[in-house]
């Protein structure tokens, strides 16, 4: 038999609780996470969302007794008793309330549970799968709560701050027009307007700089994001972005405000001093010496470019790369190089698996290098190498030979596969990085064509603002575009928007869209730039992969309450799923046959 809650009021939290409470009459409620009958008394571990409270129920209590025997994992009850301090050998250091206990006065079983179908110790987990179908019950994981409750915190400490920084937290639609992030839209067919569409935003980019025209200044929104793409452990298909946009501002003063934002952010949750101001780093020298736009500068291991000394080398490998208009460049593995065949070959699988061709390696000795290509090099070459790569003895010289693009990836790649490995990344670092001066436009190797390198609303360099009109120039244009980087993951892209209509029309032009399409995807945005448009500019953190950061979790769905899988389905509530005949009729939709 259940009872009722009746007048019953919980007086604390089970978590709560502590040796400052010994003497006191408490009423706490939750779940039983584990009985156990101990030479004819009965221990029950109690939780609650604050933690665990340890209940002990007498035998001298015959009617209580009766009761508590029945109940099992996953119950939920209600206990009225007294706090008592626990005797010195019942102690349990593990516990935070591991000093006290609670005798149990009045005991109520609230509800039964069935047994699990999962069970979420963290040492016995089911398979992801699995959970996810039961997200409620894994949800009940502390660890998992930890992070779902320290997001909250983040949310409250961002706008807390952004509030007193003068901002307004302004909703934007979420039924819109397709709007052009470049992934592929979630599309919501249209009822009244037969044939007709929404879209779901890949973010609020147009609608904050809409608030800008409008004059509003200071916009920030914890706002949804929605792209149809190809998922990865830190991609879902629907996201949080703290989205934020300002009215006549500085790159610098976005910076210092995020950074000031970040410091807060990393000082009140984790207690973690970040100094600012973070490097920035241009986007060539981070490609220059990282081989990527999102580096992870916690360790070093730099790309050194080596072409010149090795252009007139005897290994083919390097010579028909150069020849062809290539690169080489090498990284030196610190202390690796006792690396077995085995490892190596490892290395030029990965190469391979990138797009590469293959690694060539040579070991740093006291007598210059040897063993791998060494053999094809000459000893004022090796001497070359090893100074220009600052190589100690003891190192493996990797080199990757190609077009500078597949270069940078493959020995990118290398560093970041090596590093954790190789124990080069400290413990509990945070290393941000703004990388800035992205080029405005990327060619499409496929097409030819000019495409955004992060989005089109982006004002060039004022120097550049001229190349738009030179057609050769336009490889050249930088954007007054940033990313912020932190341990090698793309935290927040931003940019300085262009808020003349003449520039935003111009690189419409570059991108090839003809004057119908432009009016039929961006007039009205257009438009609204012709009636005095202040510069702005914003920036949007993505928040999941910020709180994957700050509580290090591997994965993003577990910083997201009920995500998606991989193939973008919740396997809860069995999304997306089929739907009535009457629904694709009032859709004006028809299943392609
Ligand atoms: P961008 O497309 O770079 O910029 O997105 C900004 C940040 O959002 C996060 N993010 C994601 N997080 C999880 N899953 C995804 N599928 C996903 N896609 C992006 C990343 C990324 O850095 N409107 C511009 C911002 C601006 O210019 O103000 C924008 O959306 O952390
Ligand atoms: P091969 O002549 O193809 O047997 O290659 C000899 C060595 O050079 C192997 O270790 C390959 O992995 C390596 N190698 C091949 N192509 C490249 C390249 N483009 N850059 C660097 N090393 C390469």
């Amino acid at each position: 038999m259940l009872d009722n809650l009746g007048n019953l009021t919980r007086t604390h939290y089970c978590g709560n609780l502590n040796t400052e409470h010994i003497g006191q009459e408490v009423t706490v409620m939750g779940w039983v996470n584990k009985r156990r009958d101990l030479g004819g008394l009965i221990f029950i571990d109690l939780r609650d969302v604050k933690g665990i409270l340890q209940v002990v129920i007498r035998p001298e209590k015959p009617e209580i007794f009766a009761k508590a025997e029945k109940v099992r994992n996953e119950y939920v009850i209600a206990v009225r008793g007294k706090i008592c301090a626990r005797t010195e050998p019942n102690i349990n250091p593990n516990l935070p309330t591991g000093k006290i206990e609670l005798e149990a006065e009045e005991f109520y079983i609230l509800n039964d549970a069935q047994p699990l179908p999962v069970q979420f110790s963290e040492v016995a987990m089911a398979e992801e799968d699995l959970r996810l179908t039961y997200r409620y019950l894994d949800l009940r994981r502390p660890k998992l709560q930890k992070i779902i409750i320290t997001r909250h915190r983040i949310m409250q400490i961002i706008r807390e701050f952004l509030n007193n920084e003068g901002f307004y937290e302004i909703e934007t639609p979420i039924l819109m027009k397709s709007t052009p992030e470049g992934a592929r839209d979630y599309l919501v067919p249209s009822r009244m307007q037969p044939g007709k569409f929404y879209a779901l935003p890949q973010s609020p980019q147009m609608f904050k700089q809409l608030l800008m025209i409008a004059g509003l200044d200071r916009y920030y929104q914890i706002a949804r994001c929605f792209r149809d793409e190809d998922l990865r452990a830190d991609r879902q298909p629907e996201f949080t972005q703290l989205d934020i946009e300002l009215s006549f501002v500085s790159q610098a003063q976005i910076f210092d405000l995020i950074e000031r934002l970040f410091a807060k952010l990393f000082q009140e949750v984790l207690g973690y001093n970040l100094s600012i101001p973070f490097p920035v780093i241009p986007y060539a020298e981070a490609m220059e010496k990282y081989g990527c736009d999102k580096p992870d500068i916690r360790f070093e291991m730099k790309l050194f470019d080596i072409s010149n000394i090795v252009k007139n080398s005897g290994f083919n490998v390097f010579s028909s790369a150069l020849k062809n208009g290539g690169v080489v460049k090498a990284i030196a593995i610190p202390n690796a190089a006792d690396f077995s065949r085995k490892q190596q070959d490892e290395l030029v699988e990965l190469a391979k698996h990138l797009g590469g061709k293959g690694i060539a390696f040579a070991k740093v000795t006291e007598n210059g290098l040897e063993g791998g290509i060494s053999k094809f090099l000459s000893p004022e070459e090796a001497e070359a190498i090893i100074q220009a790569t600052q190589a100690q003895k003891n190192d493996l010289l990797a080199f990757a030979a190609d077009n500078y693009e597949m270069v940078s990836k493959v020995l990118a790649g290398i560093r970041n596969f090596l590093a954790p490995q190789l124990n080069l990344i400290p413990e509990n670092s945070f290393a941000f990085c703004w990388i800035t001066d992205f080029p405005l436009f990327t060619k499409n190797l496929e097409t030819g064509k000019w495409e955004p390198a992060h989005h089109m609303f982006t004002l060039p360099k004022e120097e550049h603002i001229p190349y738009l009109d030179i057609p050769e120039k336009i490889g050249e244009i930088t954007g007054q575009l940033y990313d912020l980087v932190c341990n090698g993951v793309e935290l927040s892209s931003g940019s300085i928007r262009c808020h003349r209509y003449d520039i935003q029309k111009k690189i419409f032009d570059i991108l090839g869209f003809s004057e119908e399409e432009l009016q039929k995807r961006f007039g009205f945005f257009l438009e609204a730039l012709k009636y005095g448009t202040p510069p702005h500019g914003g920036i949007a953190p993505g928040l999941d992969r910020l709180v994957m950061i700050m509580t290090g979790a591997e994965s993003i769905r577990d910083v997201i309450a009920f995500p998606k899988t991989l193939k973008a389905t919740d396997l809860m509530s069995q999304a997306p799923s089929e739907v009535d005949e009457q629904q694709w009729k009032d859709l004006h939709l028809q299943p392609i046959k």
